[in-house]
C-alpha cells in the first residue's frame, strides 16, 4: 500500500532554543530505553563535542525524533551517535526517511566511505531495522553492542 500521499515530509533540521524544548520531551517507548540516551543527555554531550552534528527530525511541522552523527573527516570516521523516534511516531516510515536524509548527507562530506552506528541486540534491537536500510554487521563489538555499517562506494 503507498502511504506517500498522506506522509507529511520529513525533514532534519537545527534546533533552536526555541525548539530544544520540544526536542528533549521526545521519548522512546519504554522496553526501548536501554537502546539510546534520553535526547537531553545526547545534547548535552554535544555541546562538549565538536564533531556532533546533530539534528531534530521533523515530519511537517512536527517534532517526531532525533539524530546526532560523530563526524571525522579526518580519521575517514562517520558515526551514527544517537537516533531516535518518538514512541507516539514511531512505524509511521520517519526512521527511515530520516535515516535516508542522514546518508544522503554523509555521503557529500570528506572521506565518507562508510556509516558506522552500533546497537544493543536482543528484544527492542534496532539491528533489523539497520539491516532492512543495508547496514551489514562488520563482527567487531564495543561494550556489548554491535558494530554494523553502511557501505557508502558501492
Ligand atoms: C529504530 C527506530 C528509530 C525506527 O523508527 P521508526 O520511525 O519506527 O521506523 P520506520 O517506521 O521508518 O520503519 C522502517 C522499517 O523498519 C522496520 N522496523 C522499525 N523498527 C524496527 C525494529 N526495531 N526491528 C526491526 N524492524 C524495524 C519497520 O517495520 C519498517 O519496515 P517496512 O519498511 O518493511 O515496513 C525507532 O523504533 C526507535 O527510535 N527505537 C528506539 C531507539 C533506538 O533503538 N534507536 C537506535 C539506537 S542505535
Amino acid at each position: 500500500m503507498d502511504h506517500m500521499a498522506d506522509t507529511p515530509p520529513v525533514t532534519l533540521r537545527e534546533i533552536t532554543g526555541d525548539t530544544v524544548r520540544s526536542i528533549v520531551g521526545l521519548e522512546v517507548a519504554e522496553h526501548q530505553r536501554a537502546m539510546v540516551a534520553t535526547n537531553g543527555l545526547s545534547i548535552s554531550q554535544a555541546y562538549f563535542e565538536p564533531k556532533g552534528w546533530f539534528r531534530g527530525v521533523y515530519a511537517g511541522d512536527e517534532p517526531v525524533g532525533f539524530v546526532m552523527v560523530h563526524e571525522d573527516p579526518d580519521e575517514s570516521e562517520y558515526f551514527l551517535w544517537r537516533f531516535m523516534i518518538d514512541h507516539r511516531h514511531q512505524g509511521n516510515g520517519y526512521g527511515r526517511r530520516a535515516l535516508e536524509l542522514v546518508i544522503e548527507r554523509v555521503r557529500t562530506l570528506p572521506n565518507a566511505t562508510r556509516l558506522l552506528t552500533s546497537y544493543v541486540p536482543g528484544p527492542g534491537s534496532p539491528g533489523d531495522f539497520y539491516h532492512l536500510l543495508g547496514f551489514v554487521d562488520t563482527g567487531d563489538e564495543d561494550h556489548g553492542e554491535l558494530l554494523t555499517a553502511l557501505d557508502l562506494e558501492g
